[in-house]
Order: C-alpha cells, then sequence, then structure tokens
C-alpha cells in the first residue's frame, strides 16, 4: 500500500538551466518501504492555497540489491514545466535540509536484471528511468548489454549528460550511446534532427540487431514513444517486449468527458484492508468518488500517466477516458485506472489491494 513520509532533501544540484536532481535521505527504520525496482517512480505532494498538488517525478538512482537493505539516498530528476506548480517550487525554493512529502515508490515501467540485450529510446527528461535502469542492470548482469538511444534539443538542455557518460566509461563494451540533438549540427555520427517512427525503422536495424533484444524501454514526450512503438511494431516486434512511460501528457489537456452515470451507480472498494460502498456522483471517475470516503486512495498525476490509481475491477464495467500507464496485458487480466474510471453498470467493484 502505497504511503507517504517526510524525507529531508540532501542534495539539490542543477542539471540544466531548467532542471534540477533532488536527491532524498531515507531513515534506516523506512528503506524497508522506500526499496524500488528501476525505472519506478515517487510522487511528491505539497499543499499549495489550500490544495493539495502531487507530481511524480523518476527514481534515476539505481536500484538497491534484492540481497541488500532498502536505499538510505533516493534522487529523482525534475525539470521544469511551463506553469508546473510543483516543479517551480522544486528548482528555486527546495534547500537541502527541507522536508518533503513522499510516496513509496511505484511505476511498472521497469526491468527485471537478466543477461541479454536491451534498449531504450529516450526523449528529454525520458532518460530519468532509463538511467536507473541501465546502472542497475550493468551492475548486477556482467552477461547484459544495452543499447542507449536519447534525443534532446542541444547538449546544454541535456539532462544527466555526465551520469550517462560516467557509465559510458564504466561500461564502454558493454553500453551503446547513441545521442540525437534535434537543435544542434553534430559533428560525428548521426545527423541532427527529431526522432520520429520514419527515422527510428531505418536506424534502429542499422544500430542493433532488433530481433535479439529481450526487452524495449521507451520513455518521454507521446510523440515520441508513439513513433518508436509504431517503428518497433513495424519491424516485428512482439508488444510484450516494449514497455512504455510517457511523461509531458498535461493532465488539465483532455478533460474528462461528462460521462453520465447510470442512475444509482456505486462503487464498491477495497482499500489496505477495508471495504466500503458509495454512490458515484455523475461526470466523476471512480477515484473522485473513492476519494470523498477514503482520503487514503492511491494517486499521483489524476491524467492516467503514472498508474498509481491502478485497481482490479472485480465486479461491473467501466469506461476509461485514457490510458497511458498500463499494458495490454494489465487491462486484460482486469486492472483499471480508477482516475480515468466511470461506471457503465449500476454496480461496479475495484480492489486496490490486488
Ligand atoms: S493517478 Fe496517475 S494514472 Fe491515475
Amino acid at each position: 500500500m502505497a504511503r507517504f513520509h517526510p524525507l529531508p532533501v540532501a542534495a539539490v544540484d542543477r542539471l540544466t538551466d531548467d532542471s534540477v536532481a533532488l536527491t532524498l535521505s531515507v531513515p534506516p527504520e523506512l528503506r524497508e518501504e522506500y526499496r524500488h525496482a528501476p525505472g519506478q517512480h515517487l510522487a511528491l505532494r505539497r499543499q499549495v492555497d489550500g490544495k493539495e498538488i502531487r507530481r511524480t517525478y523518476s527514481i534515476c538512482s539505481p536500484a538497491p540489491d534484492p540481497a541488500g537493505e532498502g536505499p538510505a539516498l533516493l534522487r529523482v530528476g525534475v525539470r521544469l514545466v511551463e506553469g508546473g506548480a510543483f516543479s517551480a517550487y522544486a528548482l528555486k525554493e527546495i534547500n537541502v535540509g527541507d522536508e518533503l512529502e513522499v510516496m513509496t515508490p511505484a511505476g511498472r515501467f521497469t526491468l527485471d536484471p537478466a543477461p541479454g540485450l536491451y534498449a531504450a529510446v529516450v526523449g528529454g527528461s525520458g532518460i530519468t528511468p532509463v538511467l536507473s535502469i541501465v546502472a542497475t542492470l550493468l551492475a548486477r548482469e556482467p552477461a547484459a548489454r544495452f543499447c542507449l538511444i536519447r534525443s534532446d534539443r542541444t547538449a546544454a538542455s541535456t539532462m544527466f549528460l555526465e551520469e550517462v557518460a560516467d557509465l559510458k566509461d564504466r561500461y564502454p563494451q558493454r553500453l551503446q550511446l547513441v545521442t540525437v540533438l534535434s537543435r544542434e549540427e553534430q559533428q560525428a555520427g548521426l545527423p541532427s534532427g527529431r526522432l520520429d517512427q520514419e527515422r527510428l525503422s531505418g536506424l534502429l536495424p542499422a544500430l542493433l540487431p532488433v530481433e535479439r533484444v529481450a526487452g524495449w524501454f521507451l520513455c518521454g514526450p507521446y510523440g515520441l514513444v508513439q513513433g518508436a512503438e509504431r517503428a518497433l511494431r513495424e519491424l516485428g516486434v512482439a508488444r510484450d517486449r516494449i514497455h512504455e512511460e510517457i511523461f509531458h501528457v498535461d493532465a488539465g489537456s483532455a478533460p474528462a468527458a461528462m460521462v453520465p452515470a447510470p442512475a444509482h451507480s456505486t462503487v464498491t472498494a477495497r482499500l489496505d484492508g477495508r471495504g466500503g460502498t458509495w454512490p458515484v456522483q455523475d461526470g466523476e471517475s471512480l477515484l473522485e468518488t473513492v476519494l470523498r470516503n477514503r482520503p487514503d486512495a492511491p494517486y499521483a498525476c489524476k491524467g492516467g500517466v503514472c498508474g498509481t490509481c491502478r485497481a482490479f475491477l472485480v465486479e461491473g464495467e467501466v469506461r476509461m477516458d485514457r490510458n497511458f500507464a498500463l499494458e495490454t496485458e494489465e487491462t486484460e487480466a482486469g486492472y483499471v485506472l480508477a482516475c480515468q474510471s466511470h461506471p457503465l453498470t449500476e454496480k461496479v467493484e475495484l480492489d486496490f489491494d490486488r
């Protein structure tokens, strides 16, 4: 069950003009709760004008060894989003020693380290979870290799430039690094420009044996992730080898459609071992109904992106406005995003504990 704890800020490192890495210190008694898989994220919350806001940020530090204790430090990358209430605060106001309200790690954009060849296509701040994935994999699996294809606008705007260069120095044979800068001429290697579907369709087979890649990790803006997925599907890559995490889908960009709930629709929810049944009001998402009655219900983005509100649909039918978080296997297995779900039947039952 996801929980928030106050964690002190141990370091604030400026990465680029518009991004920072925040390092959080985890006291020994909470380390087990903050044990994470490479690729997971943390939700941070704060009160602004009496309203609670939450934002999720990917962990960029390597995951702790399963045999050892949980992490003493957690590092997340934060890029300034225009008008972003949290990112502006993170960049301008957070100092070492401040305490932040931090949710325990969540997310299924993860890699279970195993021998083999893996690859990622990332754009902008999409490098953040992939940095943790690459560092953890190469440290833990001597027989694993990784091909990282990253795109950014310019070298100056590229997050974690040094950290990625350090990994390349440490694993010169096992890490293949390809950087594409969309607004800069490059002297050698790839020409500059955007990484779109057409470009990737030609580029990927030239870089690596596409059919031998055990797992693809696509992370960044919606357009890049969609283009990369289409390129991979066109190249014959099976859907279950492709993992996606979309950044920069503005929660306000697609307001939930006013779906009239069937008259007297109710939602029954099981959460942290306790259940309850409540009426759903017209137009509201099931998460909103549950939150009115159980403020401890898990959520972060409310935009269908982070997957924190995932619940198992035990009974009834729902309609989701959008889903950028759940894999096809998860929706087929019966999981839904509560923040995007509206009832289509009079009775809906969700289990947040499964
Ligand atoms: S809260 Fe992020 S997907 Fe629902």
